[in-house]
C-alpha cells in the first residue's frame, strides 16, 4: 500500500526526520485558517497517490491566507493521472539552499535494498539516472547490518550529499524497517540556507503481507491504489492494472501469467492480469470484461481459458451470457482448450459476434490479440 505524502511525512517526524510544518484539509476554508496558523505564506500540495503533482498543476504556492483556499478550492477536485485530489496539504515554505534525492528500495533481483542517492534532487530520477548515471548512487544495503551511521556516510560520500545528512539517511532506514516498507523515498530532501536538513516531499510503500502487525492504517483502499483495481476488488475480482493495450482474462494465476508473457513476446504489453479462476461463470466473465473494457488504454482483449474441472462449454455459454450484459466496444479473442473445447468453440461459432474471434492455441491468439492491439 503506497501512502500520502502527509501520511510518509508524519512517519519521518516519527522518526525524527525533521519536515516543515504542515496540516491536511479537504475544506478549500480551512485552509485559509492553516495557511493563517502557518504563517500566511504556504505550499499547497494535492494529496494524491500517483508522482508528477507538481507538473500537474498539484504544487501551488500561496503568498497569503486568501491565495491558499482560492489555490486549494483550485487543486481540490483536480485530476491527476486518473487520481481525483480530495486532499491538499498545506506546508510552511523552506528557505532551500539545495536539494537532494534519497531512497531505499526493495532490490528483489539482488535480494537485498538498495539505497538510491543523488546531490541532484528534485527532478525525476528514472530522467537522471537515464540522462546522469554517474549523478547517482546506488549502493545495496546488507539485511543483517542495516544502514548503520558507518553505512550512511558511505552513502552520503558516494553520492556527493553533505555530513548532515548521515543522520537522517539512518532514520530513514528506521522508518523503513521499522513500519514495514519496501520503499521509503525522499525528493526533494533539501539543506536550507540556516544548514538545516528537511524532507519537504516523501513517498512510502508498505509491505502488504506485513499489514497484520500495523494495524494503524486498517482497511484503507484495501492496498489497491489504482481505480480500476478499487472497481475489481469492489466485484470481488483478482485484477492487477498493468501498464499496456492488451486486456487478458485466464483462470487460474499460473495460466494467467503465462499469457502476460506470451503476449509481451508477440510485441504488445498486457493491460492487467485477471485471474477468473476455476468456475468462471457468466457473472464473473461479465464483471471481468466491464472493468478490462473501462480501462482506457486498452485496445483489444484476450480471453485465455484452459478447460479443466470447468469444461469450455459452460466457458463459452458465461462469455455468451456476459456479452449479453457488456456491451463489447473491442475485439475480443477467444482461446478455448482442455476440457470439452470443441463444444465450447462451437456455442461461440453459434453466437458470431462480429467483435469475437477465436484461435485454437493460446500463441496463435496471443499474437492476434498483439496485433490488434497495435493496429487499432
Ligand atoms: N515546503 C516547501 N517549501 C519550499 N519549496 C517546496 C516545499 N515543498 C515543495 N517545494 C518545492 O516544490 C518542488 C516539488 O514539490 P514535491 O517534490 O513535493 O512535489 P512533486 O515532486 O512534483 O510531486 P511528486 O512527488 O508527486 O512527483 C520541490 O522540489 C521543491 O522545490
Ligand atoms: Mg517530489
Amino acid at each position: 500500500m503506497d501512502l500520502y505524502e502527509h501520511q510518509a511525512r508524519g512517519l519521518f517526524e516519527e522518526h525524527g526526520i525533521l519536515v516543515p510544518r504542515a496540516e491536511v484539509t479537504a475544506s478549500p476554508k480551512e485552509a485559509r485558517e492553516i495557511a493563517r496558523r502557518l504563517g500566511g505564506r504556504v505550499v499547497v500540495k494535492a494529496q494524491v497517490k500517483t508522482g508528477g503533482r507538481g507538473k500537474a498543476g498539484g504544487v501551488k504556492l500561496a503568498a497569503d491566507p486568501v491565495a491558499a483556499e482560492l489555490t486549494a478550492r483550485r487543486i481540490i477536485g483536480m485530476d491527476i493521472k486518473g487520481h481525483t485530489v480530495r486532499e491538499v496539504m498545506l506546508a510552511q515554505p523552506v528557505d532551500i539552499e539545495s536539494e537532494f534525492y534519497v531512497s531505499y528500495v526493495l532490490d528483489r533481483a539482488a535480494g537485498r535494498f538498495l539505497a538510491i542517492a543523488s546531490a541532484e534532487g528534485g527532478m525525476e530520477i528514472e530522467e537522471m539516472a537515464a540522462t546522469r548515471p554517474e549523478a547517482v548512487a546506488r549502493i545495496h544495503i546488507d539485511p543483517a547490518e542495516g544502514v548503520t551511521s558507518a553505512k550512511a556516510s558511505e552513502i552520503a560520500q558516494a553520492a556527493g550529499l553533505p555530513p548532515q545528512t548521515v543522520d537522517v539517511l539512518v532514520r530513514l532506514w528506521q522508518v523503513l524497517t521499522r513500519e514495514d516498507a519496501v520503499l521509503v523515498e525522499v525528493n526533494p530532501l533539501v539543506r536550507t540556507a540556516q544548514g538545516q536538513i528537511l524532507a519537504l516531499d516523501g513517498k512510502v510503500t508498505l509491505d502488504d503481507n506485513a499489514r497484520f502487525r500495523q494495524a494503524r492504517w486498517g482497511e484503507e483502499d484495501a492496498g489497491h491504489d489504482d481505480p480500476l483495481e478499487v472497481a475489481a476488488a469492489a466485484k470481488g475480482l483478482n485484477y492487477v492494472k498493468l501498464d499496456g493495450e492488451v486486456g487478458i482474462i485466464g483462470n487460474g494465476a499460473g495460466l494467467v501469467m503465462s499469457t502476460l508473457d506470451v503476449v509481451a513476446g508477440c510485441g504488445a504489453r498486457p493491460a492487467n492480469f485477471l485471474d477468473i479462476g476455476g468456475g468462471a461463470s457468466a457473472q464473473i466473465m461479465a464483471d471481468g470484461l466491464s472493468v478490462i473494457l473501462s480501462d482506457p488504454d486498452v485496445k483489444s482483449v484476450f480471453v485465455n481459458v484452459f478447460g479443466g474441472i470447468t469444461a469450455c462449454d459452460a466457458v463459452a455459454d458465461g462469455i455468451v451470457q456476459a456479452l449479453g450484459a457488456v456491451r463489447l466496444t473491442k475485439p475480443l479473442v477467444v482461446r478455448l482448450d482442455g476440457n470439452n473445447a470443441v463444444r465450447g468453440r462451437a456455442i461461440l461459432d453459434g453466437h458470431a459476434h462480429p467483435l469475437v474471434q477465436q484461435a485454437t492455441t493460446m500463441d496463435g491468439a496471443a499474437r492476434r490479440a498483439a496485433q490488434l492491439a497495435n493496429t487499432s
